[in-house]
């Protein structure tokens, strides 16, 4: 831990204990409780970890007062370019700056090189029913490959790292597709060697075996920048899952599942389902908007506007205003027409004038919009929690291998607040 930059004391019992504050690069301030259970028996109380730094990060960056997010340093909105490149950002991410030409190309080779599923996996994969949740499969197939890639179980250098994060990143590619071609009663594609990552997905989710899918430049960008924007957020919940199983000293494929699991949740990654749902409930089923804002203020009634609201963001989400203009440019291009997004924009003006959500700062998140985007390239509703997984799996990684190669990282086991019952003996059975 770098020097310290202030001190805060702290009053109890009469006495006074002197803390250390940390300042991080764009002023964050952290106050170091380490010693305070060791020196003063002493824990601090904060369950949702909401006001807890648990490492020292220099991935991403996210200013939620502001509506800022940077991976490793450049801002988001400076990757939503003209030409998209979610494999520049994932090296990024993992291996800290930009790739050269050598580096990118390099990589793109490593993703093609191990597109296909060890056969192993792929028996694996067909014993799972058909109509198995997606992010089910998702997590198990990623753990197994923990059975057929033993020889990276162990990372101790970026060669290795390199390896693991080709497989898994090229993979999940080709698990997602081959989910969606079972489900859907289709053959396989497999994967075609001279496309880039995001066309090659299109082409095994969408091409026939009498018809090559054709990727328009338009949808492959789309994709590029939805599964960037999707590429890492710091200390979210999945990532923070990833962390905690890395402490242990697990493997990467242990972890990365662990970060599937947390995701699905629809608190988290799997808000996006959530949203379709609540949007195609109000244009199929006949509410009005005014109703589903109605019902999310309404604290008798657990429906939540999905899609809304931050634990970090106090203001709007940056990835929430680039996709929703990403649908409108999508569109025009497509020349394609979605009701739903009326919808959503009506819900969006509607909750952004209502007092409930202007007093608790709730603005669209990164979720509210990227259906729709998906929705517009074909994807279906049930993969949409995977393609948050496929974008956010370089952030695991770079969020793993943080973890796992920082200096004197320990396990992450954190302490409790005990409410139970005192001291109390056995009762024998005849008694009770
Ligand atoms: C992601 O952490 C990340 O970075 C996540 C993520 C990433 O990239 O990894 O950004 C991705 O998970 C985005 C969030 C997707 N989830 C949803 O869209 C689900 C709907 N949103 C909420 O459930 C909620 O906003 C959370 C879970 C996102 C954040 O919850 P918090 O920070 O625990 O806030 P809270 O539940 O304590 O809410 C504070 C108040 C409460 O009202 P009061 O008790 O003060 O009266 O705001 C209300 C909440 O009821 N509220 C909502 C709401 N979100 C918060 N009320 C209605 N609809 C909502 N969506």
């Amino acid at each position: 831990m770098s020097d310290f930059s202030d001190t805060a004391k702290l009053l109890i019992d009469d006495k006074e204990i002197e803390l250390n504050v940390y300042t991080g690069v764009e002023g964050d301030r952290a106050i170091d409780v380490t010693s305070l259970y060791k020196d003063h028996k002493l824990t601090t109380y904060d369950p949702s970890l909401g006001n807890t730094a648990i490492c020292r990060s220099s991935i991403t960056y996210i200013d939620g007062e502001r509506g800022v997010l940077r991976y490793r340093g450049i801002p988001i909105e400076q990757f939503n370019r003209s030409k998209p490149n979610f494999i520049e950002v994932a090296w990024a991410l993992i291996f800290g700056r930009l790739p050269d030409h050598e580096e990118l190309g390099y990589f793109h080779d490593a993703l093609t090189d191990n597109e296909l599923l060890h056969e192993g996996l792929r028996n694996q994969f067909m014993a799972l029913p058909v109509d198995a949740p997606p992010m089910a499969i998702l997590s198990a197939m990623i753990s197994m490959m923990a059975c057929y890639h033993k020889e990276f179980l162990q990372l101790e250098d970026e060669t290795s790292l390199l390896g693991a994060a080709a497989r898994l990143i090229s993979k999940v590619r080709t698990i997602a597709a081959f989910t969606h071609r079972r489900s859907a009663g289709l053959p396989f594609i497999y994967p075609d060697p001279n496309l880039r990552y995001c066309a090659n997905f299109l082409h095994m989710m969408f091409s026939l075996p009498y018809k090559q899918f054709e990727v328009s430049e338009e949808m492959e960008d789309a994709l590029n920048l939805v599964l960037i924007l999707h590429a890492d957020h710091e200390q979210n919940c999945s990532a923070s899952a990833v962390r905690v199983v890395c402490s242990a000293q697990a493997n990467l494929f242990a972890s990365c599942s662990a970060g599937v699991n947390a995701l699905w949740g629809p608190l988290h990654g799997g808000a996006n389902v959530k949203v379709m749902e609540m949007l195609e409930m109000i244009y199929r089923g006949g509410h009005r908007p005014e109703e589903c804002i109605a019902a999310a203020k309404d604290k008798n009634n657990q429906f939540r506007l999905f899609g809304f609201g931050h634990r970090v963001y106090r203001n709007y989400d940056p990835r929430a205003k680039i996709l929703k203009t990403a649908c409108d440019r999508l569109f025009s291009k497509l020349k394609h027409k979605d009701p739903l997004l009326d919808v959503a924009r009506k819900l969006e003006e509607l909750a952004l004038r209502d007092p409930y959500f202007i007093e608790r700062k709730l603005y669209p998140n990164v979720d509210f919009y990227s259906g729709i985007l998906l929705r517009a390239m074909g994807i279906p509703t049930n993969m949409f929690t995977v393609m948050f997984a496929i974008g956010r799996l370089p952030g695991w990684i770079a969020q793993w291998k943080e973890q796992h190669f920082a200096d004197g990282a320990k396990i992450i086991r954190p302490r409790q607040l005990y409410v139970g019952n005192p001291k109390s003996d056995y009762i024998e059975i005849e008694k009770r």
